[in-house]
């Protein structure tokens, strides 16, 4: 079985997928599988990535490099280095392949856009598809559907580009309502690229500013009081129901204001406690909430569904990820190893379903 395993790209979160492609990519059983590691450089070319270096080391992220061969036409990784693959050749390149990992987060890798391409070229592929993953990627529209299917989720307003451009001022009100602080958010980013904390009216233009270096569409959050929450989801095995793994609490150690990508990813300024320190009910309302999220967007394979739970106990919605963090720090893996499936059983449950 040959498995294509494709990461980089051109989001932001370029560096995390690498990580995340390093991870999964050891993990792969080499006796039942052959990996083609398939690197997208930051400028959208697709090459041949065997010898990349795909972890953070020294605080220094990892990059698809785009000096590995170009992958050849017809796809053969042992030929390769012939043609340079132009997009629209990709679906046939990868012609040869049985199933595809996309592991990318952010715009173009989670938002749908290669899972359109991967359907126009009749591939398998682990994760969700076109319409679950975009709307999994644009915060404003997975909230616009969780509200309509009665799920929890706390205030907000949208900025459009359109909006901030015509109708600033009465916009800035809108957000005024919220109340302090307020969360800044691009619309369809990931990591917490882009995102600001804000606790007073004169620090909301720069904030907004700095979101729309990345998305022109923002969200802006009420703070929910509480801690924040995640939980991994799993889609069934056969006609199984899907799955929601234990509860990971985020807890944060140093002086960072939030669950920001420093505290995610470089600093080791926050630990994840799995399970989370909460009580066996809230924990047990909180995982079927998460498959509830899950299936409110028709997601499948796999997603990580975040929250915050308030010192009442209630339960907000905070994001879907379609396609979690698989780095060693990441939760979603960690959280799957405290419910009893292992990092390696885990990638191989994936492709399993992708292949079902
Ligand atoms: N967007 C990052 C990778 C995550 O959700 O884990
Ligand atoms: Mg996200």
């Amino acid at each position: 079985i040959t498995v294509a395993v494709v990461f980089g790209g051109r989001s932001s979160e370029h560096a995390i997928s690498c990580v995340t492609a390093g991870s999964v990519m050891a993990a792969i059983d080499p006796d039942r599988y052959e990996v083609l590691p398939i690197g997208i450089a930051r400028d959208g070319r697709w090459v041949l990535a065997r010898d990349e270096r795909l972890a953070i080391s020294d605080g220094a992220l990892p990059e698809v490099s785009g000096d590995g061969p170009a992958l050849a036409l017809p796809f053969d990784p042992d030929a390769a280095g012939l043609v340079t693959i132009e997009p629209h050749e990709i679906p046939r390149a990868l012609g040869k392949v049985d199933v595809v990992l996309p592991l990318l987060h952010g715009p173009y890798g989670e938002d749908g856009t290669i899972q359109g391409m991967l359907e126009l070229a009749n591939l398998r592929y682990v994760g969700a598809g076109v319409l679950a993953s975009a709307v999994g990627m644009d915060k404003a529209f997975m909230k616009l559907v969780w509200q309509a299917q009665g799920l929890p989720v706390g205030p907000y307003v949208i900025i459009t580009d359109r909006e901030w451009r015509l109708e600033r001022e009465r916009k800035l009100d809108e957000v005024k309502q919220l109340g302090w602080p307020v969360f800044v958010k691009p619309a369809r980013a990931g990591s917490s690229m882009g995102i600001s904390k804000v606790s007073r009216a004169e620090d909301l233009v720069p904030a907004i500013e700095a979101a729309r270096e990345h998305d022109p569409k923002l969200i802006i959050e009420s703070g929910i009081e509480g801690v924040e929450v995640e939980c991994g989801v799993l889609e069934g095995v056969g006609d199984g129901p899907n799955e929601a793994s234990l509860p990971a609490e985020i807890v944060m150690l140093g002086e960072h204001d939030f669950y920001d990508f420093e505290t995610k990813y470089l600093d080791g300024t926050s630990r994840l406690e799995i399970p989370a320190g909460l009580p066996g009910e809230v924990v047990e309302r909180l995982r079927a909430t998460a498959v509830r999220a899950f299936d409110a967007l028709g997601c499948e394979g796999l997603a990580r569904v975040d929250f915050f739970v308030t010192p009442e106990h209630d339960l907000v919605l905070n994001e879907i990820n379609t396609m979690p963090g698989f780095t060693p720090t990441s939760a979603f893996p960690q959280m799957w190893a405290a419910t009893g499936l292992e990092y390696s059983e885990l990638v191989d449950r994936l492709i399993q379903t992708a292949l079902a």
